[in-house]
């Protein structure tokens, strides 16, 4: 288990002002921001980072949401880190999610779901490097 993964702050929630209450949240819970950027996916990137979702059916549905707005990308940095921001979002849909979870607190519904957090150490470190470079991240 590593002490690193990948969030991204999502159209709906970086749209509608909401980045500094999800990260006061997400500070408040001991994650620490170690890189950050604000961006608008091309198609080409969003169907390339959620690939593992391609043939599914809302696949489509899910590219076009990710490149319909600007996007905050960060790694955060806390012990265990991937299972903590997990728990810490809650499901994938904010009406399954638990109460003071960031899904629960911001999201709109399963597809507008406001935060993504990578799954695994694997994923994490693939996000990772997906949308920064070492010398983006604060050194750990
Ligand atoms: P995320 O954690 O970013 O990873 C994959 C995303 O696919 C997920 O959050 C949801 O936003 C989206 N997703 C999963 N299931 C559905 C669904 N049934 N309808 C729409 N979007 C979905």
């Amino acid at each position: 288990m590593t002490n690193r993964t990948l969030t991204i702050i999502k159209p709906d929630a970086f749209g509608a002002g909401k980045a500094g209450k999800i990260i006061a949240h997400l500070e408040q819970g001991g994650f620490k921001v170690v890189a950050a950027r604000v961006m608008r996916l091309t198609t080409a990137q969003a169907g390339e980072f959620y690939a593992v979702h391609k043939g599914r059916p809302f696949y489509g549905e899910l590219v076009e949401f990710m490149t319909s707005g600007d996007c905050m990308p960060m790694i955060l940095e806390k012990a265990n880190a991937v299972l903590a921001l997990r728990d810490a979002i809650g499901a994938t849909d904010p009406a399954e999610a638990a109460a003071g979870t960031v899904r629960k607190l911001y999201a709109e519904s399963k597809g507008r779901n406001a935060i993504h957090a990578s799954d695994s150490d694997e994923n994490a470190a693939r996000e990772s490097r997906f949308f920064f470079s070492e010398t983006d991240c604060i050194r750990g």
